[in-house]
């Protein structure tokens, strides 16, 4: 591992067609910085490159829904990314943009070589196309059932539930995204990739993988046992990279063939912008020296750890990827995140109350690396609170207080060293060390727990060695504790300069010192830097606490939209289950009956719930039910219905409710159950 000199970096390029927010980072963004500025401190030769993803069904879509054309979506999204990106600290050495030429021209490039290498192969097959908006419908233009978990909303390019990779037209019950209708079969040609001739090697190269992450070893033996099979990369849209073959000038390359060859080219924009065009090879096109290492979501794995190394090494001549260190996902208070109804924390806002370095040492230390991990705004505030501000920043603050009041601003003599003193310094070398070794095995979540725990250690013994005390009662030792201290807070800025960039950066302007910690290097940490005398500059907080009302208002946003999220959930009848045999005994516990709905009205507040009030016969009961989106009240008005008549009463909103309703639930519809023919209200159902 240690021989190969260059590291090349990616983190996975974000869709132009929303703003980031907690998920993103904790996937694909903060552990990527957090190892590129890793590898810069111990002075690797890096390139680490991101850039925003441009074309896509994602983006025409959001482009239809909001009257825009999808260059003016993406030109809005990347300034809006990019500049968020820099606000939390993220230190790519180039952010470039796939729709711009020098991204058109390197896939291009690449499309044509694979080509002529025999990797392409014309088919023509039938896709689905709506007759009602006259057009192909590519990806997730497409939505319906996933043939492979049942998941219904799966797109028409992977299910977002089971993470399969699929083609629209193995959806069930396809529609289309724009109009709903069922979309017709259709004839058109397409390119393939040949990915079936590349099974072979892509296996044994994976083989020798032994380093990568389980998920990501276990996804791709499953994709392998299943076989690979040619895929369409090519399709009939007018947003993307065009083919670059005359016979298929109307059509443009599938973004997820183009997107990661946007490494590719923003590596080049980079070399461009250095003045020296061809430098990008020095990486890309060296593979003895240089390790590719592709920071992702778990939802990109396919792509990363078979499609593109497939290209790659069709192509010839490129670097593989050395790792694809793939997190799973990051939830919100236990839930789910949820971009279209809100339920997410995004950044720019998050960034106008809270401090990045917050946030970045929150995510860090609950990475989602082996598994799901959970962000909770009191969690948030706990480890602000009680470890940013009470032992790092009180740590630092005390030091730089004692020597401002007692020394004068300059940093005291070091005297003898006893046993206490000998294992401050013994701790920050060894810590050094295991955080260097985690990170460079990619687990961050660990690393940072470190890199705290150095923290709290020289916390402890600034406590230990009590020098209110000895001020008066050993002078000496009392030196020799704030010298001791303020070498710590030098070793702590570099140390935590890959978690904590901004905190490390204002340290080092409290230390008075030349440039940033990021200069010294790595090695620094741990020997001696600041000699006695050495003045410090003003003292500044570092973190400010987080009173409890500000986390509780946060708490409640997501609640409020959690509680309608909730509500929204299709309700019973949903998923057929197996259910173990009952008597007939206990099934005529239920009582079924008639009912004819005399009147039915929304609950306000909500837009699934309706109140409805049926005759049963001898009485009048109030039913609610969730039946909004599929039934108007007027519609439901006079029908008659069968209830479940001795449930007992629950209240739903705010509402009481006497009864349920029984419905079907037929893929995206909600059908009541009726009688066949007019029977009065009341009957019981046998
Ligand atoms: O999932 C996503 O957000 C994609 N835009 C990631 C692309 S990564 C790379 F291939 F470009
Ligand atoms: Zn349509």
């Amino acid at each position: 591992m240690g021989a190969k000199k260059k590291y090349l970096i990616t983190s996975a390029l974000p869709y132009a067609n929303g703003p980031i927010h907690l998920g993103h980072l904790a996937g694909a963004y903060l552990p990527g910085d957090i190892f590129a500025r890793y590898c810069r401190l111990k002075k690797r030769d890096v390139v680490y490159v991101c850039g925003t993803d441009e074309h896509g069904v994602p983006i025409t879509i959001t482009a239809e829904k909001l009257g825009k054309t999808p260059q003016e979506v993406v030109d809005h999204y990347y300034q809006d990314i990019k500049s968020s990106f820099e606000k939390f600290g993220m230190s790519f050495d180039n952010f470039s943009r796939t729709s711009l030429p020098i991204h058109h021209r390197t896939a291009q490039e690449f499309f044509l070589t694979l080509y002529h290498k025999g990797y392409m192969e014309k088919k023509s097959l039938e896709q689905f196309y709506c007759e009602q908006d006259a057009m192909f419908l590519a990806d997730r233009y497409v939505e319906g059932s996933c043939p492979h978990c049942g998941y219904p909303e799966a797109r028409g390019d992977q299910c977002e539930k089971c993470g399969k990779w699929l083609e629209p037209t193995q959806l069930i019950e396809p529609r289309c995204k724009i109009c709903g209708n069922r979309p017709v079969f259709k004839q058109t040609t397409h390119y393939f990739l040949k990915l079936s001739k590349l099974q072979k090697p892509l296996e044994e190269w994976i083989g020798k993988k032994t380093h990568w992450r389980e998920n990501v070893i276990n996804f791709c033996k499953n994709w392998f046992k299943e076989g690979l099979e040619d895929r369409a990369i090519t399709r009939d849209l007018r947003w993307g990279v065009p083919v670059p073959l005359q016979d298929a000038r109307d059509k443009v390359l599938y973004v997820w063939f183009e997107a990661p060859i946007g490494y590719i080219s923003s590596t080049r924009e980079w070399a461009e912008k250095s003045g020296q065009p061809d430098r990008w090879k020095d990486y890309w096109m060296d593979p003895a020296n240089t390790r590719l290492v592709h920071f992702i979501g778990k939802d990109n794995i396919i792509f990363h750890a078979i499609i593109f190394p497939a290209m790659l090494m069709g192509h010839g001549g490129y670097v593989l990827p050395d790792d694809v260190p793939a997190n799973e996902f990051l939830n919100l208070e236990g839930r789910k995140l949820s971009t279209s109804r809100n339920y997410a924390v995004w950044l720019n806002e998050f960034l106008e109350k809270y401090d990045a370095d917050s946030l970045r040492y929150c995510l860090a230390v609950n990475m989602p690396e082996t598994r799901d991990a959970d962000f909770s705004w009191k969690d948030f505030q706990a480890r602000h609170n009680n470890e940013l501000a009470d032992i790092l920043g009180n740590f630092v603050n005390r030091t730089f207080t004692f020597i401002q009041k007692y020394y004068g601003g300059t940093i005291p003599q070091r005297g003898r060293l006893d046993e206490l003193d000998q294992a401050l310094i013994e701790r920050t070398a060894e810590i050094r060390d295991q955080v260097g070794r985690f990170i460079d095995t990619f687990q961050f979540k660990e690393a940072t727990r470190r890199f705290m725990d150095l923290a709290r250690f020289a916390n402890k013994y600034f406590n230990d060695r009590e020098p209110w005390r000895t001020r008066e009662a050993a002078p000496e030792k009392c030196a020799t504790t704030l010298h001791l201290c303020a070498q710590t807070t030098y070793s702590l800025a570099i140390l935590m300069s890959p978690f904590l960039p901004f905190t490390a950066a204002k340290i080092w302007r409290m230390l008075q010192l030349e440039g940033k910690p990021e200069d010294a290097g790595w090695d620094r940490i741990g020997k001696p830097a600041l000699q006695a005398g050495h003045p410090l500059g003003r003292v500044e907080i570092l973190f400010r606490k987080i009173e409890d009302r500000v986390i509780q208002a946060e708490v409640e946003r997501l609640q409020k939209i959690a509680a309608e999220l909730e509500e929204e959930k299709p309700q019973p009848h949903q998923k057929p289950e197996e259910h173990p045999p009952v008597s007939i005994e206990d099934f005529r516990k239920i009582e079924l009956k008639t009912a004819r709905v005399l009147q039915a009205e929304p609950i306000p507040g909500s837009n699934r719930l309706l109140k409805i009030q049926v005759d049963l016969g001898r009485e009048t009961r109030q039913l609610v039910a969730g039946i909004a989106q599929h039934y108007s009240p007027e519609q439901l008005k006079g029908k008659t219905v069968i209830v479940v008549a001795n449930l007992q009463p629950a209240k739903i909103r705010g509402v009481e409710s006497q009864g349920m309703l029984l419905a079907v639930q037929d893929g995206e519809r909600l059908v009541l159950l009726s009688t066949d023919g007019n029977v009065s209200p009341g009957q019981i159902v046998s």
